[in-house]
């Protein structure tokens, strides 16, 4: 009896101690900051008029590279790096290019189009849109809030939403919290559905290898 309410207080334990530091001394660990980031976007869009998400995409991590040292921020390559993202039932397709134990930053998008379930995560997110748009809504709306290019939809830590992107849409994505935490959302799917194991590999091999390199360089 006393073995099982202690199994049942460890959980309740680290749940409430996680949620005390992501208010507290978590934050202290972050570099990036979502206005700057927007800005970063806004002056790329104006650059080209044009839309076009590689020369977008190009653009801005070069000048993320000069914002945050390239140290903390990998060089984009459309040849290598991109991998799925299957998570509640949507699929789109990332590149990591910052990934720490408290933050990551990555292209997030589709060719195709895409809807599902945001997750449930213990961080915030900021997804700043490059091209196309993001629909999304919570469960009481009968309309959905619209994201366009230079927007930025902030999903608050714990909250959820139902979302949906059409072909062509790219964002810039920061995710600031307990991002271990939120990884098993991003691979159940893998587990339970489409059993990419490739993919799965891929993913954990950038994620850990990033997040390694930084712990490395004193970024938590
Ligand atoms: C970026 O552009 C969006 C959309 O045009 C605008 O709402 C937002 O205020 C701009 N933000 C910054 C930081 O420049
Ligand atoms: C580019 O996207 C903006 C919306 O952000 C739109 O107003 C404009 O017409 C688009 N330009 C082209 C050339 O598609
Ligand atoms: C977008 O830019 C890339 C790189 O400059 C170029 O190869 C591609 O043809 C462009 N796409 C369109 C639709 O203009």
């Amino acid at each position: 009896m006393k073995f099982l309410s202690s199994l049942i207080l460890i959980p309740i334990l680290t749940f409430t101690i996680l949620d005390k530091l992501f208010y507290t001394w978590l934050p202290s660990n972050y570099i990036f900051d979502p206005k700057t980031l927007q800005l970063l976007v806004n002056e790329t869009l104006e650059q080209f008029p044009n839309n076009n998400s590689t020369e977008i995409m190009i653009q801005l991590t070069s000048k993320l590279q000069n914002q945050y040292s390239k140290n903390l921020i990998n060089d984009l390559s459309f040849d290598q790096g991109w991998v799925y993202n299957n998570a509640g039932g949507a699929m789109g397709t990332m590149f990591i290019l910052h990934a720490s134990i408290s933050e990551y930053l990555i292209f997030f998008g589709t060719a195709i189009g895409t809807e599902g379930h945001t997750g449930v995560h213990f961080a915030d997110d900021y997804f700043t849109i490059l091209t196309g748009q993001q629909n999304a809504a919570y469960s009481g709306a009968l309309k959905p809030e619209i994201y366009y290019p230079g927007d930025q939809h902030h999903l608050k830590k714990g909250h959820v939403k139902q979302y949906s992107m059409p072909s062509e849409s790219f964002a810039l994505e920061l995710a600031q919290g307990w991002i271990p935490a939120m990884l098993p959302f991003g691979f159940l799917d893998t587990i339970s559905s489409t059993l990419d194991f490739q993919t799965f590999y891929y993913t954990a091999f950038y994620t850990g290898k990033d997040m390694i390199k930084n712990l490395l360089n004193g970024k938590f």
